[in-house]
């Protein structure tokens, strides 16, 4: 039932690109440039007068939420929020009818996260679910919803569902965007760069090899850094929260810039950082923070655009990743990371579809 792969969690990581398919699939209308989510059921009206889509969720759904906050910022000018499920419900948190709150969870039972669904209705917001599991507490109790259609998530840590609500959160913010402001063209260029995905996807995979080789050089550290700017630094937090998860090495993400204010004081030859320098905005800050990083002795893994020979003389390792926008380059360079998280798990013997103290759905808080 693996289908021949090892564990659940490397199967699941190449399924990505027709999990993604499946996710977008009768979604993202190339010729309008925009996206079609009936599960949404919003008016042209409800698109405009919406003041902020406030997005919650924990763990994996929480990392691929705060893509979607800088993505409708970015594609829509429409304030976007993300906020962990637990701290938005105890915090007695405004929201109402103005927002459209967009509830995430692959199990679709994750405790926290429908006490947040909850709170949120009673509060008189818009609630849509953004779930994976079909008939799961979640996607009943939310007012609207789009399913995720990833298929079964077996292993425990998440890796297919974050890819694909990354590409539903791209697909919501294209839809708000045309809605509000965005031009046809534009809409067409973006609604295009999200039907490439699961070819460069693809590529990322048919990289595995090499990826397993590089992460040969890590298996003896205990602690980690990522770093990155802008869409790239979610893609950092998820990178930390999986090679946590499943190598028990220790790990921290950081937006680039944050590194000096503090964890530059950890920077040694046994501190290694992850570093996300593929082109795109902020990139050129980001290799010079990695210099920065390595005239204090820490070796340097760059995610690179393929290539750019300039980020790659800055790194010790590479991965390359084809060219495409930062927007989308969350999936792929996720998807990089993934690889590179399994074989540093791998390689130190963990269990990785079955990490210890970790369960597949939380439904206790
Ligand atoms: C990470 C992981 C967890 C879940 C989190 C939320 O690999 O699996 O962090 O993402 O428990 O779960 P869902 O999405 O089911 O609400």
């Amino acid at each position: 039932e693996k289908g021949g792969y090892e564990h659940y969690m490397l199967k699941e990581i190449f399924e990505q690109p027709e999990a993604i398919r499946n996710a977008t699939r009768g979604r993202i209308d190339a010729d309008q440039g925009t996206a079609v989510l009936s599960g949404l059921a919003l008016s042209p009206r409800e698109l405009v007068d919406f003041h902020r889509l406030l997005i919650v969720g924990c763990g994996t759904s929480l990392n691929a939420g705060l893509v979607g906050e800088y993505a409708v910022e970015d594609f829509a000018a429409m304030l976007g929020e993300v906020e962990q499920a637990a701290e938005f419900r105890y915090r007695n948190p405004i929201v109402g009818s103005k927002d459209l709150v967009v509830a995430i969870s692959q199990s679709g039972e994750t405790a926290d996260t429908l006490a947040a669904v909850r709170e949120a209705i009673n509060k008189g917001a818009m609630v849509a679910g953004l779930v994976n599991v079909v008939g799961s507490t979640i996607a009943r109790e939310a007012g609207r919803g789009i399913y995720l259609h990833a298929g079964p998530e077996i292993s425990v840590a998440s890796t297919k569902a974050f890819t694909c609500q990354v590409s539903v959160l791209l697909s919501i913010a294209l839809k708000l965007a045309r809605g509000r402001r965005m031009s046809l063209e534009e809409g067409q260029r973006i609604a295009n760069e999200i039907l490439r995905v699961p070819d460069l996807v693809q590529q990322v995979l048919e990289k595995n090899d090499e990826i397993a080789k590089v992460a040969e050089n890590f298996v003896k550290f205990d602690n980690m850094f990522y770093i990155g700017r802008g869409y790239m630094f979610p893609v950092a937090l998820e990178g930390a929260l999986k090679i946590k998860e499943i190598s028990y090495i220790h790990a921290e993400a950081y937006n680039a810039a944050e590194l000096k204010h503090g964890p530059i004081a950890l920077l040694e030859e046994n501190m290694p950082v992850v570093a996300l320098m593929n082109k795109g905005p902020g990139k050129e800050k980001t290799v010079g923070n990695v210099e920065e990083c390595r005239a204090r002795k820490a070796p340097v893994l760059g995610v690179i655009t393929e290539g750019d020979d300039e980020a790659r003389e800055a790194c010790d390792w590479v991965i390359e990743i084809p060219e495409c926008p930062h927007y989308t380059a969350t999936i792929v360079a996720t998807t990089a990371l993934q690889l590179f998280s399994y074989h540093v798990a791998r390689l130190r013997g963990c269990p990785i579809d079955q990490p210890r103290n970790l369960a597949k759905s939380v439904t206790v808080e």
